[in-house]
């Protein structure tokens, strides 16, 4: 029960690894907001909980996370942690015939949500004294994948934000991680190998990706998650994990 009485705001909560996410915040006694653009599917995630609460965000406009922030310290008075998740994949092109509505559509949400969120939700923790944030980056921040440019952009993009914000309020008593989890089946990865020219080429791709066979769940991801955000990783701030089997490492 490391989260007893703390206050949990997922973004992207309603499906794949924000919903995990939320299910192990919530077993471990914590008040989730489950924000998500997608708000009937963020209220059938709440209503499961013990205390969850919905919120309808689109996290690439900025007066959206303003609001679903304000109406969460309205609900329950502090924001504790921060799991910064919300994503799309986009379409998988190669650059040079890369539509540019996609590449904005892409960085809007990857990119422009995550910073969003940072900055009206460190606004609200910080009025409480303190807590932890986890950004959700990707493997492909760390070693590229083709025909993904505007998702390596903005997953890469994110682990020198979670950067800049660690040591930003290091001393304010807000820590800042990142999860770079590696393919997990999520609706997410089952559009992803739907749009790709070859799908069932891409499967199989898919299914043996790591050095360590076989596929991470949506709940391996969450108890990374919950460790970052939790006082077992008192002194890690500024990171991002990788959460991959062994791929970056090859
Ligand atoms: N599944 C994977 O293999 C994998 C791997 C690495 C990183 N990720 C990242 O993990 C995060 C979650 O992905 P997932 O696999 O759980 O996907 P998912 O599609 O199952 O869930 C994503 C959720 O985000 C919500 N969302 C989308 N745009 C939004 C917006 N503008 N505002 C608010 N909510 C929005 C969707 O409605 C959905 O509920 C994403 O950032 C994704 O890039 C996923």
């Amino acid at each position: 029960m490391r989260f007893q009485d703390k206050v949990v705001f997922v973004t992207g909560g309603a499906s794949g690894l924000g919903a995990a996410t939320a299910r192990r915040f919530a077993a471990e006694g914590a008040k989730v907001v489950v924000a998500d653009i997608n708000r009937d599917g963020a209220e059938q995630v709440a209503a499961e909980l013990p205390d969850g609460w919905a919120v309808g965000v689109d996290t690439g406009e900025a007066a959206s996370v303003e609001q679903g922030v304000a109406d969460a310290m309205q609900r329950y008075g502090r924001l504790d942690v921060i799991f910064n998740n919300a994503g799309i994949d986009g379409q998988q092109q190669p650059l040079h015939e890369m539509d540019v509505a996609n590449w904005e559509r892409v960085r809007r949400i990857n990119g422009d949500g995550v910073f969003h969120v940072l900055r009206y939700g460190i606004a609200a923790m910080l009025r409480g004294g303190g807590g932890a944030v986890v950004n959700t980056s990707s493997t492909t921040a760390l070693a590229a994948q083709e025909n993904i440019s505007p998702y390596t952009f903005t997953k890469a993009g994110i682990v020198g934000l979670t950067r800049s914000a660690a040591i930003e309020y290091a001393a304010r008593g807000i820590r800042v991680n990142a999860v770079a989890p590696t393919v997990v089946m999520t609706p997410l990865v089952e559009h992803f190998i739907d749009s790709a020219p070859d799908p069932g080429q891409m499967r199989r791709q898919m299914e043996a990706f790591n050095p360590k066979p076989g596929i991470p769940t949506p709940d391996d991801v969450a108890g990374v998650v919950l460790f970052l955000a939790s006082d077992d990783a008192a002194w890690i701030t500024g990171h991002t994990i990788p959460i991959d089997g062994g791929y970056v490492a090859r």
